[in-house]
């Protein structure tokens, strides 16, 4: 459209608007170019973050008509979207605080049902794994969205040299009570907490001294192994019916008994072994 006709429509519009005779007619009709000379803010906001709402759609698609002819000539959400779950929600504008942006979103610390409409997955790990965390809303840990917060934000670490960035070793944030872990994990995660086992394995000079202990307690919290998991059956079944606990003569996994010389058990099983051959 040329300058000047676009000056004489506004300049009509302008007059009609005065006059409060607002006449439809096509000469006179408003075009989307016309909305900026009276309306700056708007404008302003699609073009800068109107995403779709630019793309897809102009000004006109959703304000039908103008005042006075039309006295609010403001579009529900649900004119052009009506077909999911989430357009369902009540208040959209609580979220989508500026339809000209509709991708800036922000909400209060107290948000769960509206979240659900897109993600399920959260809620069902929460529910299945009761913990404090369950009480919570989603949005008093992810208050911005698609924030992941960190758990130090709202807790102290175990120990002074664990960082934010171990806690998922162990921890789920959506089941924090399940404590779970891999086969790498250095034994100062487990130290944090368990000072005598640590101080124990560490000063033993046997092989167990060498191992993590999450290589024998493994992959669950509290998982206790049996001696004999690992081991089968070192001795002569003679031996171990009359002392049917390993640790009567080993003492505990932490502080194995050191002994320096081969007992004649094993030299005997050794013997007997050969023998077969
Ligand atoms: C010549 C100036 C002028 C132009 C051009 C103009 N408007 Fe308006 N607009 C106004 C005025 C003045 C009002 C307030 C009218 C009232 O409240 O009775 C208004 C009101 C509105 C409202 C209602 C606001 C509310 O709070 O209810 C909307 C929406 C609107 N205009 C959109 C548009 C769009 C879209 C265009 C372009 C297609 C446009 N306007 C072009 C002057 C203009
Ligand atoms: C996707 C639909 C949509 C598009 C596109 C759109 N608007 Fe709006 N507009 C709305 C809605 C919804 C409101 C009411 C917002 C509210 O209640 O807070 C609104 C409010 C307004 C208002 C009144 C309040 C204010 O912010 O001043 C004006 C004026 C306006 N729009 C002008 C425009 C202009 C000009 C364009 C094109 C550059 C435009 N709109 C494009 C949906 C739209
Ligand atoms: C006149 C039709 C129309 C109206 C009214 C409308 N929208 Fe849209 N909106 C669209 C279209 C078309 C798209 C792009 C396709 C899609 O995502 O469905 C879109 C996309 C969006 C997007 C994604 C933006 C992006 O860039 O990906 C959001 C968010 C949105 N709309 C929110 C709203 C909200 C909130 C309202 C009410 C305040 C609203 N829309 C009203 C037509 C509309
Ligand atoms: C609790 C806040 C909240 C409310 C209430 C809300 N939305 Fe959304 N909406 C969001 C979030 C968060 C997104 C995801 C944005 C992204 O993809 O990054 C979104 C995305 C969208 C999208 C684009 C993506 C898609 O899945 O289509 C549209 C369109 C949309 N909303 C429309 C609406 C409409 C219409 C309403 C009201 C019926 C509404 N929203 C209410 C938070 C909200
Ligand atoms: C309209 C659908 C929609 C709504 C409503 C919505 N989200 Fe999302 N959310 C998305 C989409 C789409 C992504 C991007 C997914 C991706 O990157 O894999 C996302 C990403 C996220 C992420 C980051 C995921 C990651 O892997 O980094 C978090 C956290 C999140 N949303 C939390 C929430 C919370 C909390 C709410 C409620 C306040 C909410 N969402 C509401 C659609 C939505
Ligand atoms: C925004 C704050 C916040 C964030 C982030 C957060 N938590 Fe929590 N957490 C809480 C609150 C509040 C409680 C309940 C405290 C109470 O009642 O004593 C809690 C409780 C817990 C509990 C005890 C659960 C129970 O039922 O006894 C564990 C374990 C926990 N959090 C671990 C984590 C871990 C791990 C992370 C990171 C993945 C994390 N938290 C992130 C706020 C948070
Ligand atoms: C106690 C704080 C807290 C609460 C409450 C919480 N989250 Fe999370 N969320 C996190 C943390 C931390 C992560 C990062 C992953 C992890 O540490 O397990 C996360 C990850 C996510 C992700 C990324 C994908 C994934 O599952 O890892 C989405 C999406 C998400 N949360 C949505 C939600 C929704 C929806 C709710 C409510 C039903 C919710 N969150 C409740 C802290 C929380
Ligand atoms: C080596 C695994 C491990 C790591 C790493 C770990 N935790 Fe824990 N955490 C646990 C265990 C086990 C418990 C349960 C203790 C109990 O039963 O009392 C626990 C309990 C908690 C609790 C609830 C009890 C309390 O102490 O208040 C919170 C909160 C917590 N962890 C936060 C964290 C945070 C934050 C981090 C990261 C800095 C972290 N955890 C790293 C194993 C771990
Ligand atoms: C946040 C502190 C904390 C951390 C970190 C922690 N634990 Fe524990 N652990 C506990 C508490 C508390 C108990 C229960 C003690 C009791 O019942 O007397 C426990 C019990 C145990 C038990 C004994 C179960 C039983 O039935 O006697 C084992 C084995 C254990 N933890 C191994 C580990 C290992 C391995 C790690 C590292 C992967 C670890 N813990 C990390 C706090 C922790
Ligand atoms: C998760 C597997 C595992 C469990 C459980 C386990 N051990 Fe071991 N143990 C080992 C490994 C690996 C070695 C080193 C073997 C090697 O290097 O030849 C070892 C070595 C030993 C040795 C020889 C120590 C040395 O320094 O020569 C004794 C004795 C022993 N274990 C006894 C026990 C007893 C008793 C228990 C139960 C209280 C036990 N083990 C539980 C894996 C295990
Ligand atoms: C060689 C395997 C092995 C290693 C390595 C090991 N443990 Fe154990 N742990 C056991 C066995 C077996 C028991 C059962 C009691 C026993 O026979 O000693 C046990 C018992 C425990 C208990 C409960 C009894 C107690 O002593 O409080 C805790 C807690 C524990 N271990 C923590 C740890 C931690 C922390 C580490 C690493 C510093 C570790 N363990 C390394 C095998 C091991
Ligand atoms: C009656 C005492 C006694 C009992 C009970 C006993 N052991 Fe032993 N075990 C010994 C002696 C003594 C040695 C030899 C120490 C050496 O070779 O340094 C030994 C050696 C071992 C070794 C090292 C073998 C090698 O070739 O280096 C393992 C592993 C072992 N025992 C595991 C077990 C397990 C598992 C149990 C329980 C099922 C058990 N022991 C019960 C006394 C016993």
């Amino acid at each position: 459209m040329k300058i000047a006709a676009r000056f004489l429509a506004a300049l009509s519009l302008a007059v009609s608007l005065a006059g409060g005779a607002w006449a439809a007619d096509s000469a006179t009709a408003l075009v989307n170019l016309d909305c900026v000379k009276c309306h700056a803010q708007p404008p302003a906001d699609i073009a800068a973050a109107g995403g779709a709402h630019k793309t897809s759609v102009s000004c006109l698609d959703c304000h039908i008509g103008h005042p006075p002819a039309v006295k609010k000539p403001i579009p529900k959400c649900s004119m052009c979207h009506s077909d999911k779950p989430h357009y369902k929600l009540a208040g959209c504008l609580s979220c989508h605080k500026n339809p000209h942006k509709p991708k800036d979103i922000s909400f209060g610390r107290n948000v769960t049902d509206p979240c659900l409409s897109c993600h399920s997955g959260q809620i069902k790990q929460l529910r299945e794994n009761k913990s404090k965390h369950t009480a919570l809303n989603c949005s008093f840990c992810h208050d911005v969205h698609g924030k992941i917060p960190l758990c130090t934000q709202c807790h102290k670490p175990h120990s002074s040299d664990m960082t934010a960035a171990d806690c998922k070793n162990c921890h789920k944030a959506h089941m924090p009570k399940v404590v779970t872990y891999g086969s790498s994990l250095p034994n100062k995660n487990c130290a944090a907490c368990h000072k005598n086992a640590m101080s124990f394995l560490s000063a033993s000079k046997t092989k167990h001294g060498k191992l993590l202990c999450v290589t024998c307690h493994q992959n669950k919290h509290k998982m206790l192994p049996k001696c004999q998991d690992c081991h089968g059956t070192p001795h002569p079944a003679g031996i171990l019916t009359k002392f049917p606990k390993c640790q009567d003569c080993h003492n505990i996994a932490h502080d194995l008994n050191n002994w320096t010389s081969k007992a004649p058990v094993v030299k005997a099983k050794k013997a007997a072994g050969k023998k077969r051959q």
